[in-house]
């Protein structure tokens, strides 16, 4: 196997000018020497958000999907600096659970860029969202069984509700994140419609929603465009209904009045270096062409716009991972490079087999400059108890040594947020970059954090009762 990143030297920087806002920010393009110094200031393992990136992506999506509803699924970075980050630049946000609804709220959305989408949601999502929306009218909830719509009435909801879909065509990385046509997801399309209309008789339904999946590569955008063309024939069919194709009053079912067809997130980014970034404009005019010209309801001034609710493109390139080397280790097999981060910390590697790229910044005592060294093949390996705990096998890297810094790239979306504290390991800090300025947003975990929510006896009282907030 070829390494064909071009990050194995690791002394890439400086080498020819970025464009103003380049598609892909490659991991080769940032500065070792700053990163070197957040390293040193503090500790490993330690994520990096770099908020003028997430600025330049939110901008990138708006120019390219200009009369389109954006969208941000903050799944993929739930950091308080990237939510004001995003709304300041003028993405909704996309919420997957009361949590994030929460801390999209606390992080300044208001409630009309609000959109909560429910997955088979437990009370204790559905509780709060509902208060939320109360205070918010403006949230919208998207629903997609019919048992979700009977839970919301129970509640006395009636508010805004956007009917998910499954459109029955999947795309993207990884089976276990291709969602489209999974049974999980939506309401199946040929029963869609139907739901939705009696779904208007008790709220005030305003979309459609579909997601095909997550990283969907360049070479998937015909599911995609499918996925997109079946929405397209749906909305059609709701805002003008079957046998009322002229007047505004024949003998077919209400028309809904929609005010947007969400296609879902899922744009996926280059994690090689050698990799080509999508080309969004062209996915976008693809995308509004496989929609296409969607009228009005009766009485209603416009058709309903197109909507996207990308979460990786936003931050996956905004984001590293930086770790340090502590054991360099020989075997008859293979070169094993033991780090102090590992799936605890990044767990994509472990449960997805993704590949994010590795850049040895060096920093080892007595060691040649990385771009001076060999760069042999090795395992990255992290301090967890479990085989699958590798960062990268058979990898061209400068040759690590003990005390090297690495950074792992490509690791703002689903990194963090995906992190845990398996092996009793507190999670990483994590700064964020704002113009010359470095921030630590989150703390690292201590061991004394690891047993916070441990209750013992001595607190559960006599009959044991510890329920009341579970
Ligand atoms: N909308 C919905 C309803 C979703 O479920 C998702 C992702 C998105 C939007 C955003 O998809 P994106 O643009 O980020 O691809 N942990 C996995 C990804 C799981 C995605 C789940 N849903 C990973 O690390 O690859």
């Amino acid at each position: 196997m070829n390494d064909p990143d071009g990050v194995a030297s690791g002394g890439t920087e400086g080498a020819g000018a970025e464009p103003e806002n380049p598609p892909v920010r490659r991991l080769s393009s940032w500065d070792a020497a700053s990163l070197a110094g957040l390293a040193t200031e503090f500790d490993t393992p330690l994520y990096v958000v770099d908020t003028d990136r997430v600025r330049e992506n939110c901008e990138r999506l708006l120019s390219a999907f200009p009369d389109a509803d954006v969208r941000y699924a903050v799944k993929a970075h739930t950091g308080r600096a990237v939510l004001e980050t995003v709304r300041e630049a003028g993405l909704d946000a996309e919420c997957a659970s009361a949590g994030e609804v929460h801390r999209a709220l606390a992080a300044g959305f208001p409630g009309e860029r609000l959109h909560y989408t429910a997955v088979n949601p437990p009370a204790r999502d559905l509780d709060p969202v509902v208060d939320a929306a109360t205070a918010e009218p403006g949230l919208t909830v998207t629903v997609g069984a019919v048992d979700t719509l009977d839970r919301l009435a129970e509640r006395g909801y009636d508010g805004r509700v956007c009917v998910r879909v499954n459109p029955g065509i999947g795309a993207g990385h990884h089976e276990k994140v291709t969602t489209g046509g999974a049974a999980k997801f939506g309401i199946p399309y040929d029963r869609a419609a139907d739901a939705a209309r009696s779904a208007a008789e008790r709220f005030d339904v305003v979309g459609i929603h579909a997601h095909a999946g997550s990283g969907i590569d360049p070479d998937q955008l015909d599911s995609h465009r499918e996925m997109v063309a079946r929405m397209g024939d749906l909305a059609r069919s709701l805002t003008r209904p079957a046998g009322d194709d002229v007047s505004e009053s024949g003998g077919g079912p209400d028309p809904i009045d929609l005010e947007y067809v969400d296609v879902g997130g899922g744009f996926g980014v280059p994690y090689r270096e050698s990799e080509p970034a999508l080309d969004l404009p062209a996915v976008a005019e693809a995308t509004r062409a496989a929609l296409g010209t969607i009228p009005p309801a009766p009485g209603a001034e416009s058709g309903p716009r197109l909507a996207v609710e990308p979460g990786r493109y936003v931050v996956a390139d905004a984001g590293v991972l930086l770790t340090r080397v502590n054991t360099v280790k020989p075997t008859p097999d293979e070169d094993v490079v033991g780090v102090d981060a590992g799936m605890a910390d990044l767990l994509r590697p472990a449960m997805y087999d993704a590949y994010h790229p590795i850049r040895n910044l060096g920093g080892a005592a007595g060691e040649p400059a990385v771009g001076d060294r060999p760069a042999p093949r090795v395992t990255v390996a992290g301090p967890i108890c479990e085989t699958g705990d590798t960062l990268c096998t058979n990898r061209a890297i400068a040759r690590p040594a003990r005390g090297d810094l690495l950074a792992v790239g490509i690791a703002g979306a689903y990194g963090y947020e995906m992190a845990s504290q398996y092996n009793s390991r507190p999670r990483p800090a994590e700064v964020a970059l704002a113009g010359n300025e470095s921030r630590l947003v989150r703390r690292r975990e201590t061991i004394a954090d690891l047993t916070t929510v441990e209750v013992d006896d001595g607190e559960t009282g006599p009959t044991g009762d510890q329920g009341a907030g579970r």
